[in-house]
């Protein structure tokens, strides 16, 4: 099973992202962390991407599109992934088809996470993770144990992302709606677009996705 989550930033993806992969057992490619990743490690990539994240722009498709080609092709993804803020454009999902079609596989479906900007704008300021397992938090709606005294993995030590400021949050949600019309329409004439109540508690929502994979079985 190949699926796509698609949506605003700070719309709820990534946490949905992980349920899902351990759900299903499937490999959970995030554009986003692969990036981070980069920008972590001091590589060429990273460096370029830093700037752009930090930006709020969108880094370069030539980039995104080696890296989504070398991870999906890859053995960890060979019973299925889902991939996590990516495509995010018309350009992205055209490479996307010549990527999976020249190895004869396919896209199954695509989420659309539906949410208003002001609900954005506070999940994207209280978001937070842990720094020694990468669970993601949110101070108003999920906060750590004991009121973000500690992770659920014992560690105290928490982070929030260099992007997540208000400026950066703004250009992301300005790109998001710029390239996000065609890239709806491109998956509704698929017949792939699955539009999620995204406003929902996180359980409620991952009960609706499951159901809607259940019935492509
Ligand atoms: P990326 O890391 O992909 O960021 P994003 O798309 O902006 O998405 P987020 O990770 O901010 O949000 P999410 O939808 O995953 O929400 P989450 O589950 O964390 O990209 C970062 C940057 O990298 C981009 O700006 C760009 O520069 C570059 N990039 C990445 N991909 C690219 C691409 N394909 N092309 C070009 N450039 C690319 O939830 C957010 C918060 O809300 C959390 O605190 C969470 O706990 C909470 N929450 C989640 N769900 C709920 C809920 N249902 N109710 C209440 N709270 C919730």
């Amino acid at each position: 099973m190949n699926i796509i989550l698609i949506g605003a930033p700070g719309s709820g993806k990534g946490t949905q992202a992980s349920l899902l992969a351990k759900e299903y057992s499937i490999e959970h490619i995030s554009t986003g962390d692969l990036l981070r990743n980069e920008v972590q490690l001091g590589t060429e990539v990273g460096v370029l991407a830093k700037v752009v994240m930090d930006s709020g722009g969108l880094v370069g498709d030539d980039i995104i599109l080696r890296m989504i080609k070398d991870k999906v092709l890859s053995d960890s993804c060979k019973g299925g992934f889902i991939l996590d803020g990516f495509p995010r454009s018309l350009s992205q999902a055209e490479g996307l088809d010549k990527i999976l079609i020249g190895v004869n596989r396919k896209i199954n479906k695509v989420f659309n996470f539906v949410v208003e900007d002001e609900v954005i704008i506070k999940r994207i300021a209280g978001r937070y993770f842990c720094k020694k397992c990468g669970t993601v938090y949110n101070r108003y709606f999920n906060p750590s144990c004991r009121d973000g005294e500690y992770c659920k993995c014992g560690s105290l030590e928490f982070d929030s992302r260099s992007d997540d400021n208000e400026q950066t949050v703004k250009n992301r949600l300005l790109l998001f709606k710029e390239y996000s019309d065609p890239l709806v329409e491109y998956y509704k004439k698929k017949l792939l677009l699955v539009s999620v109540d995204a406003l929902k508690n996180p359980s409620l929502i991952f009960e609706d996705i499951k159901l809607i994979i259940t019935n492509l079985n």
